[in-house]
Protein backbone atom coordinates (compact mmCIF):
# COMPACT_ATOMS: atom_id res chain seq x y z
CA UNK A 1 0.00 0.00 0.00
CA UNK A 2 1.26 3.46 -0.93
CA UNK A 3 1.57 6.09 1.64
CA UNK A 4 0.85 9.42 1.22
CA UNK A 5 3.07 12.40 2.96
CA UNK A 6 2.22 16.02 2.76
CA UNK A 7 4.09 19.11 3.75
CA UNK A 8 1.83 21.83 4.52
CA UNK A 9 2.99 25.16 5.10
CA UNK A 10 2.60 28.87 3.95
CA UNK A 11 4.71 29.99 0.96
CA UNK A 12 8.07 30.43 1.08
CA UNK A 13 9.61 28.40 4.11
CA UNK A 14 11.41 25.99 2.03
CA UNK A 15 8.37 23.48 1.65
CA UNK A 16 9.23 22.81 -1.80
CA UNK A 17 13.04 22.26 -0.67
CA UNK A 18 11.94 20.34 2.53
CA UNK A 19 9.66 17.44 0.18
CA UNK A 20 12.25 17.01 -2.23
CA UNK A 21 15.04 16.25 0.85
CA UNK A 22 12.20 14.09 2.76
CA UNK A 23 11.97 11.87 -0.79
CA UNK A 24 15.77 11.84 -0.77
CA UNK A 25 15.81 10.42 2.86
CA UNK A 26 13.11 8.07 1.88
CA UNK A 27 15.22 6.61 -1.11
CA UNK A 28 18.13 6.54 0.78
CA UNK A 29 16.62 4.58 3.62
CA UNK A 30 15.15 2.15 0.64
CA UNK A 31 12.31 3.08 -0.20
CA UNK A 32 10.53 3.68 -3.78
CA UNK A 33 9.81 7.36 -2.99
CA UNK A 34 8.44 9.79 -5.39
CA UNK A 35 7.79 13.73 -5.16
CA UNK A 36 5.17 15.92 -6.52
CA UNK A 37 6.46 19.40 -6.11
CA UNK A 38 4.51 22.62 -7.14
CA UNK A 39 5.93 25.86 -8.51
CA UNK A 40 9.66 24.81 -7.65
CA UNK A 41 12.09 27.37 -7.83
CA UNK A 42 14.37 26.58 -11.27
CA UNK A 43 17.36 26.00 -8.65
CA UNK A 44 15.60 22.80 -7.25
CA UNK A 45 14.90 21.13 -10.44
CA UNK A 46 18.63 21.67 -10.94
CA UNK A 47 19.80 20.23 -7.89
CA UNK A 48 17.68 17.45 -8.48
CA UNK A 49 19.46 17.07 -11.78
CA UNK A 50 16.03 16.86 -14.51
CA UNK A 51 14.03 17.87 -16.10
CA UNK A 52 10.68 18.26 -14.17
CA UNK A 53 7.53 17.84 -16.29
CA UNK A 54 3.92 16.38 -14.98
CA UNK A 55 5.09 12.78 -15.41
CA UNK A 56 7.44 11.36 -12.66
CA UNK A 57 11.65 11.21 -13.75
CA UNK A 58 13.93 9.11 -12.26
CA UNK A 59 16.64 10.96 -10.40
CA UNK A 60 19.93 9.43 -10.41
CA UNK A 61 20.83 8.95 -6.44
CA UNK A 62 22.90 6.50 -4.63
CA UNK A 63 20.74 4.93 -2.78
CA UNK A 64 19.23 1.61 -1.69
CA UNK A 65 15.60 3.00 -2.90
CA UNK A 66 15.04 4.97 -5.83
CA UNK A 67 13.77 8.71 -6.41
CA UNK A 68 11.30 10.29 -8.89
CA UNK A 69 9.82 13.62 -9.35
CA UNK A 70 7.84 15.19 -10.85
CA UNK A 71 6.02 18.90 -11.59
CA UNK A 72 2.30 19.76 -11.35
CA UNK A 73 1.01 20.96 -14.54
CA UNK A 74 -2.18 22.29 -13.43
CA UNK A 75 -3.84 22.13 -17.26
CA UNK A 76 -2.51 18.95 -18.22
CA UNK A 77 -3.92 17.34 -15.09
CA UNK A 78 -7.17 18.96 -15.54
CA UNK A 79 -6.74 17.30 -19.76
CA UNK A 80 -6.16 13.91 -18.29
CA UNK A 81 -9.48 13.77 -16.07
CA UNK A 82 -11.40 14.81 -18.92
CA UNK A 83 -10.47 12.69 -20.84
CA UNK A 84 -10.66 9.78 -18.42
CA UNK A 85 -14.36 11.01 -17.62
CA UNK A 86 -15.84 12.49 -20.33
CA UNK A 87 -18.47 10.02 -22.49
CA UNK A 88 -16.43 10.15 -25.70
CA UNK A 89 -13.40 11.52 -27.43
CA UNK A 90 -15.53 14.43 -28.96
CA UNK A 91 -17.18 15.45 -26.21
CA UNK A 92 -13.62 16.02 -24.55
CA UNK A 93 -12.46 18.05 -27.19
CA UNK A 94 -15.43 20.06 -26.92
CA UNK A 95 -14.59 20.94 -23.67
CA UNK A 96 -11.28 21.70 -24.51
CA UNK A 97 -12.13 24.34 -27.16
CA UNK A 98 -14.82 25.82 -24.85
CA UNK A 99 -13.51 29.15 -23.54
CA UNK A 100 -14.58 28.76 -20.20
CA UNK A 101 -13.10 25.41 -19.17
CA UNK A 102 -9.99 27.18 -20.29
CA UNK A 103 -10.77 30.03 -17.72
CA UNK A 104 -11.16 27.71 -15.31
CA UNK A 105 -9.00 24.81 -15.63
CA UNK A 106 -5.93 27.78 -15.17
CA UNK A 107 -7.34 29.99 -12.63
CA UNK A 108 -10.30 28.90 -11.10
CA UNK A 109 -9.19 29.25 -7.05
CA UNK A 110 -8.56 25.94 -5.76
CA UNK A 111 -7.53 24.43 -8.48
CA UNK A 112 -4.06 24.62 -8.42
CA UNK A 113 -4.91 22.54 -4.51
CA UNK A 114 -7.46 20.14 -6.63
CA UNK A 115 -5.04 19.51 -9.06
CA UNK A 116 -2.29 18.61 -6.86
CA UNK A 117 -4.74 15.99 -4.93
CA UNK A 118 -5.79 14.69 -8.23
CA UNK A 119 -1.89 13.99 -9.27
CA UNK A 120 -1.58 12.53 -6.05
CA UNK A 121 -4.11 10.36 -6.59
CA UNK A 122 -2.90 8.79 -9.95
CA UNK A 123 0.78 8.05 -8.20
CA UNK A 124 -0.60 6.54 -5.41
CA UNK A 125 -3.20 4.51 -7.94
CA UNK A 126 -0.16 3.55 -9.96
CA UNK A 127 1.07 1.42 -7.14
CA UNK A 128 4.25 1.88 -8.49
CA UNK A 129 5.93 3.99 -5.30
CA UNK A 130 6.04 2.74 -1.53
CA UNK A 131 5.89 6.61 -0.82
CA UNK A 132 4.26 9.63 -2.59
CA UNK A 133 6.12 12.99 -1.34
CA UNK A 134 3.22 16.28 -1.66
CA UNK A 135 4.83 19.60 -1.76
CA UNK A 136 1.36 22.18 -1.79
CA UNK A 137 0.82 25.05 -3.43
CA UNK A 138 2.04 28.05 -2.04
CA UNK A 139 -0.73 29.83 -0.19
CA UNK A 140 -1.45 32.29 2.63
CA UNK A 141 -2.84 29.56 5.22
CA UNK A 142 -1.20 26.19 5.30
CA UNK A 143 -4.95 24.84 5.33
CA UNK A 144 -6.13 26.24 2.09
CA UNK A 145 -4.68 22.79 0.86
CA UNK A 146 -7.84 20.86 2.24
CA UNK A 147 -10.26 23.83 1.52
CA UNK A 148 -9.62 24.18 -2.07
CA UNK A 149 -11.72 20.61 -3.27
CA UNK A 150 -14.87 22.38 -1.67
CA UNK A 151 -14.55 25.44 -3.09
CA UNK A 152 -13.98 23.28 -7.01
CA UNK A 153 -17.29 21.36 -6.33
CA UNK A 154 -19.39 24.20 -5.75
CA UNK A 155 -18.64 25.52 -9.24
CA UNK A 156 -19.78 22.34 -10.23
CA UNK A 157 -22.39 22.10 -8.31
CA UNK A 158 -24.84 23.52 -10.62
CA UNK A 159 -23.85 26.88 -9.45
CA UNK A 160 -26.11 30.36 -9.82
CA UNK A 161 -24.86 30.59 -13.27
CA UNK A 162 -25.40 26.81 -14.29
CA UNK A 163 -29.16 27.37 -12.89
CA UNK A 164 -29.30 30.79 -15.11
CA UNK A 165 -28.45 29.61 -18.63
CA UNK A 166 -30.41 26.50 -17.72
CA UNK A 167 -33.89 27.76 -18.92
CA UNK A 168 -36.70 25.67 -18.43
CA UNK A 169 -35.78 24.45 -14.44
CA UNK A 170 -38.94 26.12 -13.17
CA UNK A 171 -36.16 28.66 -11.85
CA UNK A 172 -36.01 31.12 -14.89
CA UNK A 173 -38.57 33.47 -13.57
CA UNK A 174 -38.54 36.64 -14.47
CA UNK A 175 -36.17 37.93 -12.03
CA UNK A 176 -34.07 35.54 -13.59
CA UNK A 177 -34.20 36.72 -17.14
CA UNK A 178 -33.32 39.99 -16.00
CA UNK A 179 -29.75 38.58 -14.75
CA UNK A 180 -29.45 36.60 -17.84
CA UNK A 181 -30.31 39.84 -20.02
CA UNK A 182 -27.64 41.72 -17.73
CA UNK A 183 -24.77 39.46 -18.38
CA UNK A 184 -26.24 38.85 -21.93
CA UNK A 185 -25.37 42.62 -22.03
CA UNK A 186 -21.91 42.81 -20.31
CA UNK A 187 -20.36 39.66 -21.23
CA UNK A 188 -21.99 39.22 -24.91
CA UNK A 189 -23.91 35.79 -25.75
CA UNK A 190 -20.65 34.15 -27.05
CA UNK A 191 -19.74 33.93 -22.99
CA UNK A 192 -23.01 32.96 -22.12
CA UNK A 193 -23.16 30.35 -24.79
CA UNK A 194 -20.16 29.03 -23.58
CA UNK A 195 -21.00 28.82 -19.67
CA UNK A 196 -23.92 27.33 -20.66
CA UNK A 197 -22.06 24.41 -23.11
CA UNK A 198 -19.77 23.98 -19.68
CA UNK A 199 -22.32 22.96 -17.86
CA UNK A 200 -23.99 20.89 -19.82
CA UNK A 201 -20.44 19.06 -20.83
CA UNK A 202 -19.64 19.09 -17.40
CA UNK A 203 -22.42 17.39 -15.81
CA UNK A 204 -22.16 14.55 -18.34
CA UNK A 205 -18.63 14.22 -16.22
CA UNK A 206 -19.70 14.74 -12.69
CA UNK A 207 -20.80 11.15 -11.46
CA UNK A 208 -17.18 9.80 -12.61
CA UNK A 209 -15.50 13.04 -11.09
CA UNK A 210 -17.71 12.97 -7.67
CA UNK A 211 -16.77 9.37 -7.08
CA UNK A 212 -12.89 9.95 -8.17
CA UNK A 213 -13.18 13.11 -5.22
CA UNK A 214 -14.44 11.31 -2.83
CA UNK A 215 -11.90 8.67 -2.95
CA UNK A 216 -9.62 11.32 -3.10
CA UNK A 217 -10.82 12.60 0.45
CA UNK A 218 -11.10 9.30 1.94
CA UNK A 219 -7.06 8.45 0.91
CA UNK A 220 -6.23 12.26 2.48
CA UNK A 221 -8.26 11.20 5.53
CA UNK A 222 -6.68 7.65 6.33
CA UNK A 223 -4.19 6.64 8.07
CA UNK A 224 -1.99 5.73 5.30
CA UNK A 225 -1.50 9.72 4.64
CA UNK A 226 0.92 11.39 7.15
CA UNK A 227 0.69 15.27 7.97
CA UNK A 228 3.73 17.39 8.32
CA UNK A 229 3.89 21.23 9.08
CA UNK A 230 7.22 23.08 7.48
CA UNK A 231 7.95 26.15 9.16
CA UNK A 232 10.40 28.24 10.50
CA UNK A 233 11.60 28.95 13.90
CA UNK A 234 10.51 32.80 14.19
CA UNK A 235 7.31 33.96 16.04
CA UNK A 236 4.65 34.80 13.44
CA UNK A 237 5.43 32.05 11.79
CA UNK A 238 5.23 29.41 15.04
CA UNK A 239 1.56 31.37 15.38
CA UNK A 240 0.89 30.26 11.95
CA UNK A 241 2.09 26.63 13.01
CA UNK A 242 0.05 25.87 16.09
CA UNK A 243 -3.54 27.68 14.60
CA UNK A 244 -2.74 25.11 11.89
CA UNK A 245 -2.32 22.40 14.37
CA UNK A 246 -5.44 23.13 16.05
CA UNK A 247 -7.42 23.15 12.60
CA UNK A 248 -6.26 19.65 11.40
CA UNK A 249 -7.01 18.34 14.69
CA UNK A 250 -10.83 20.01 13.92
CA UNK A 251 -10.47 18.02 10.84
CA UNK A 252 -9.90 14.43 12.45
CA UNK A 253 -6.06 14.64 10.89
CA UNK A 254 -3.17 14.02 12.60
CA UNK A 255 -0.11 16.29 12.43
CA UNK A 256 3.46 13.91 12.61
CA UNK A 257 5.57 16.71 13.46
CA UNK A 258 7.12 20.01 13.00
CA UNK A 259 9.88 20.28 10.29
CA UNK A 260 11.43 24.08 11.03
CA UNK A 261 13.52 25.08 8.68
CA UNK A 262 16.61 27.01 8.27
CA UNK A 263 17.57 27.83 12.36
CA UNK A 264 20.80 28.97 12.98
CA UNK A 265 23.18 26.72 15.03
CA UNK A 266 24.90 28.80 17.88
CA UNK A 267 27.95 30.01 16.74
CA UNK A 268 29.40 28.99 19.86
CA UNK A 269 32.58 30.02 21.42
CA UNK A 270 33.50 32.17 18.29
CA UNK A 271 35.49 35.28 18.50
CA UNK A 272 36.45 37.46 16.01
CA UNK A 273 39.96 37.34 15.63
CA UNK A 274 42.99 39.39 13.71
CA UNK A 275 43.27 37.88 10.78
CA UNK A 276 47.58 37.66 10.18
CA UNK A 277 47.29 40.00 6.80
CA UNK A 278 45.34 42.50 8.59
CA UNK A 279 47.09 45.78 10.46
CA UNK A 280 46.68 46.04 13.79
CA UNK A 281 45.47 49.75 13.27
CA UNK A 282 43.08 48.56 10.88
CA UNK A 283 41.71 46.04 13.54
CA UNK A 284 40.41 48.11 15.75
CA UNK A 285 38.03 49.39 13.06
CA UNK A 286 36.93 46.04 11.80
CA UNK A 287 37.34 44.26 15.14
CA UNK A 288 33.89 46.01 16.71
CA UNK A 289 31.68 45.10 13.41
CA UNK A 290 33.02 41.52 13.31
CA UNK A 291 32.02 41.04 17.46
CA UNK A 292 28.83 42.70 16.90
CA UNK A 293 28.06 40.13 14.17
CA UNK A 294 28.80 37.32 15.74
CA UNK A 295 26.69 38.87 18.75
CA UNK A 296 23.43 39.14 16.64
CA UNK A 297 23.78 35.96 15.23
CA UNK A 298 24.59 34.28 18.98
CA UNK A 299 20.97 35.88 19.58
CA UNK A 300 19.20 35.05 16.57
CA UNK A 301 20.09 31.36 17.45
CA UNK A 302 19.02 32.02 20.93
CA UNK A 303 15.73 32.93 19.89
CA UNK A 304 15.15 30.25 17.51
CA UNK A 305 15.63 27.80 20.08
CA UNK A 306 13.48 29.69 22.19
CA UNK A 307 11.08 28.95 19.30
CA UNK A 308 11.79 25.42 18.73
CA UNK A 309 11.25 24.61 22.61
CA UNK A 310 7.82 26.89 22.33
CA UNK A 311 6.64 24.25 19.34
CA UNK A 312 8.03 21.23 21.32
CA UNK A 313 5.15 22.56 23.90
CA UNK A 314 2.60 23.15 21.79
CA UNK A 315 1.64 20.00 21.19
CA UNK A 316 1.92 16.34 22.64
CA UNK A 317 2.25 13.78 19.37
CA UNK A 318 3.79 16.18 17.06
CA UNK A 319 7.84 15.81 17.24
CA UNK A 320 9.83 18.89 16.13
CA UNK A 321 12.07 18.77 14.05
CA UNK A 322 15.30 21.72 13.36
CA UNK A 323 16.60 21.57 9.86
CA UNK A 324 19.70 23.78 9.57
CA UNK A 325 20.22 27.04 7.56
CA UNK A 326 22.73 26.08 4.81
CA UNK A 327 23.38 29.17 3.34
CA UNK A 328 23.61 29.11 -0.78
CA UNK A 329 24.19 25.25 -0.17
CA UNK A 330 21.23 23.82 -2.00
CA UNK A 331 22.35 23.86 -5.54
CA UNK A 332 22.69 20.25 -6.19
CA UNK A 333 21.84 16.75 -5.09
CA UNK A 334 23.89 16.86 -2.45
CA UNK A 335 22.54 19.31 -0.82
CA UNK A 336 19.74 18.21 -0.62
CA UNK A 337 21.15 14.88 1.14
CA UNK A 338 22.82 16.83 3.54
CA UNK A 339 19.41 18.51 4.33
CA UNK A 340 17.44 14.77 4.33
CA UNK A 341 20.53 13.59 6.88
CA UNK A 342 18.68 16.14 9.50
CA UNK A 343 15.19 15.12 8.69
CA UNK A 344 13.25 12.04 10.62
CA UNK A 345 12.92 8.58 9.52
CA UNK A 346 9.29 8.94 7.82
N1 LIG B 1 17.55 24.85 4.84
C1 LIG B 1 17.83 25.68 3.83
N2 LIG B 1 19.05 26.24 3.73
C2 LIG B 1 19.35 27.08 2.73
N3 LIG B 1 18.50 27.45 1.77
C3 LIG B 1 17.26 26.93 1.79
C4 LIG B 1 16.86 26.03 2.82
N4 LIG B 1 15.57 25.69 2.59
C5 LIG B 1 15.19 26.36 1.48
N5 LIG B 1 16.19 27.11 0.99
C6 LIG B 1 16.16 27.99 -0.19
O1 LIG B 1 15.08 28.91 -0.04
C7 LIG B 1 14.45 29.19 -1.28
C8 LIG B 1 12.96 28.93 -1.19
O2 LIG B 1 12.75 27.55 -0.96
P1 LIG B 1 11.45 26.79 -1.52
O3 LIG B 1 11.61 25.37 -1.13
O4 LIG B 1 11.23 27.07 -2.95
O5 LIG B 1 10.33 27.50 -0.62
P2 LIG B 1 8.75 27.35 -0.68
O6 LIG B 1 8.42 26.12 -1.46
O7 LIG B 1 8.32 27.25 0.75
O8 LIG B 1 8.26 28.60 -1.32
C9 LIG B 1 15.17 28.32 -2.32
O9 LIG B 1 16.10 29.11 -2.98
C10 LIG B 1 15.85 27.25 -1.48
O10 LIG B 1 17.05 26.78 -2.09
MG1 LIG C 1 7.21 25.94 -3.16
Amino acid sequence: MTRVIVCCGVGGVGKTTTSAALAVRLAKTGHRAVVLTIDPARRLADALGVELGNEPRAVAIDAPGTLHALMLDRKATWDGIIHRFAPSAEAAQRLFDNRYYKAVSTRLGGSHEFMAMEKLYELVESERWDVVVVDTPPTQHALDFFRAPDRVHRVFDRSVIGILVEPGKGLFNAATRKVVGVLHRMAGERVIGDISEFFRLMSGLSTGFRKRSRAVADLLSSDRSHYWLVTSASAPARADAVAFLAELEERELTLQGFLVNRVIPDPGELAAERPADIGEAEWTEWGPAFDALIHARRSEAARHRAGLAQLAQSSTHASVHPLPDLGSGIADLSGLERLAEHLPDV
